[in-house]
């Protein structure tokens, strides 16, 4: 079985937010793009041809790419670019994936306008799923919206070390809905329902930085999956997504009045007393047709405070696998242990050529183990991999630990722990078929943020989270070694730690980083180079022919 699908990234004029008609960089002009439909098993062909004036390259969020490893998009890390006016063919299949995935641009900021969901039904269709089959599905993307050219803010970010600004509205759908300025009627997405009809809602969060609370005002939700990876079922009255995850939750349609809202609200740990942006939400309309009973405006859903984190642990702690036969498990030995710092720092702008204030050198920067991820700009780093030609492109040095062990997450003053992160482009190397295990620390030097950490080319078990520091004499107790949910990004606790278990299986580069693009731009990344396994089928094939050159 093969999908093929045509995506055109070009200019399209579209209008939001008070602004008539607003120049975006989109695909087949749709904001979000176009959903991808495949089934289990499937081959999907992209071809992308980009009438864009920006470089472009395109990310199938949380396809393993097995063997496929010239397809995943990233740039500089797989690929590089493809031109104004240039095209690429990506080819890829879905083999034991079922649920909700996504795609994205994965160079600078586009990722805001190009995106949109793929989808993957088990081989046998709907009837196959492993809970109730639903009445119907609908796909819910989360965005965030920016008034300025997002390609502009990007560059800023990265030439100054200051953060972009925040989003002017976050959206349902590509819609901002009825909160903000302007929001005409036709800027609020309407799902239909009908009474005690069961729905699949397939929920992602496309956003460029911000966590999000996701409400359907009188309504609950049975969690039944999470980045294309099936859960227990799971009862909830409100689903925790931060950037890079999808849930998919079933939602039975049983209230009695005619118009609900669902609403996408922040989470961000950051502000101890919520942001200036707090009070902005973005809502879509669940309207019963055939239900005559009505009220002024659709019933409002009670939003959890932006800084709820006990809502946000809740939510990704009672999370826990179907264990599904023929589906992998925990691994039990690990071969490689590493403890990771995640978190934002500073660095010496005048040794990066940024436009510095020369007087105050300090600069924001992130960084994993303090080291500050900066992609390489002549060829990507998976050619330079196959090519074995890695000098100058990239070291082997990665660190398994951190340079300085002290209290990540106390409150007493960490300014002497504040050294200057390196900016660097290290890999960690593990050998074919090895398990890692790795524990992702926050820290709170300069906030305390719960960072979605992503990783391309595998599923993570999230074997354990909480807060503080982690305690390697404790933590073991609390790991769950029978049913730990495999995803694809972890939100990090606030100010805590996960422990996530992977087989490094896939031979290739494979980018790990920070699903908030802001601090993907300040070095919050690393890349595994994992090396060939024994035969031809382990190893990574030659690159396709029409591979983008630098
Ligand atoms: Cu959706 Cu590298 O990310």
């Amino acid at each position: 079985l093969l999908s093929i699908s045509i995506a055109l990234v070009g200019n399209f004029s579209i209008s939001q937010l008070c602004q008539p008609s607003r120049i975006i960089t989109a695909v087949n002009g749709q904001l979000p793009g176009p959903t991808i439909y495949a089934r289990e098993g499937d081959t999907v062909v992209v071809h992308l041809l980009n009438t864009s004036p920006y470089n472009m390259t395109i990310h199938w969020h949380g396809v393993l790419q097995r063997g496929t490893p010239w397809a995943d998009g990233p740039v500089m890390v797989t690929q590089c670019p493809v031109r104004p006016g240039c095209n690429y063919t990506y080819r890829f299949n879905v083999d034991g994936q079922e649920g909700t995935l996504w795609w994205h641009a994965h160079i600078s900021f586009h990722r805001a306008t190009v995106y949109g969901a793929l989808v993957i039904k088990p081989r046998g269709g709907a009837k196959a799923y492993p809970f109730p089959k639903p009445d119907k599905e609908h796909v819910v993307i989360l965005g965030e919206w920016w008034n300025a050219s997002v390609y502009d803010m990007e560059r800023m970010a990265f030439l100054t070390g200051i953060p972009a600004p925040h989003a002017d509205a976050y959206t349902i759908n590509g819609k901002p809905g009825d909160f903000y300025n302007c929001s005409a009627a036709n800027q609020t997405d309407v799902f239909d329902v009908r009474q005690n009809k069961t729905y699949l809602l397939r929920i992602i969060n496309a956003g460029m930085n911000t966590p999000l609370f996701f409400k359907v005002a009188n309504h609950q939700f049975t969690v039944v999956g999470a980045d294309a990876c099936y859960t227990k079922p799971y009862k909830t009255d409100v689903v925790v997504v931060s950037p890079g995850q999808t849930v998919d939750a079933l939602m039975v349609a049983n209230a009695a009045v005619r118009r609900y809202y669902m609403a996408a609200s922040p989470y961000d740990s950051a502000i101890p007393r919520g942001p200036p942006f707090s009070d902005t939400t973005a809502t879509a309309v669940v309207q019963y047709v055939g239900v005559q009973h009505t009220t002024a405006r659709p019933v409002l859903p009670r939003r959890p405070a932006v800084n709820d984190t006990a809502i946000a642990h809740r939510f990704f702690s009672s999370m826990t696998a179907l264990l599904l036969p023929g589906k992998p498990t925990v691994p039990l030995a690990v071969d490689t242990h590493m403890f990771v710092t995640v978190g934002l720092g500073v660095s010496d702008c005048r040794q990066e050529q940024l436009l510095c204030n020369r007087t105050a050198p300090p600069v924001f920067s992130s960084s994993i183990n303090n080291a500050s991820f900066v992609l390489p700009k002549d060829t990507s780093m998976l050619e330079a991999h196959f090519n074995n030609a890695a000098a100058g492109i990239y070291t082997r040095d990665f660190p398994d630990t951190p340079p300085v062990i002290f209290d990540y997450t106390g409150d007493e003053s960490d300014n002497a722990t504040m050294q200057y992160t390196t900016k660097s482009t290290k890999v960690k190397t593990l050998r074919y078929n090895t398990t890692v295990e790795m524990v992702l620390q926050n820290t709170r030097l300069i906030a305390k943020e719960s960072h979605p950490m992503h990783i391309h080319g595998f599923n993570f078990f999230i074997l354990a989270q909480d807060f503080g520091n982690y305690d390697k004499n404790t933590a073991a107790r609390k790991f769950n070694l029978v049913d730990p949910q495999e995803r694809n990004t972890v939100a990090v606790p606030t100010g805590g730690w996960a422990v996530i278990r992977f087989v490094a299986d896939n031979p290739g580069m494979w980018y790990m980083h920070c699903h908030f693009d802001a601090h993907i731009t300040l070095g919050l990344a690393m890349v595994f180079e994992v090396l060939d396994g024994p035969t031809p089928e382990t190893s990574v094939p030659p690159p396709p022919a029409d591979l983008p050159r630098c």
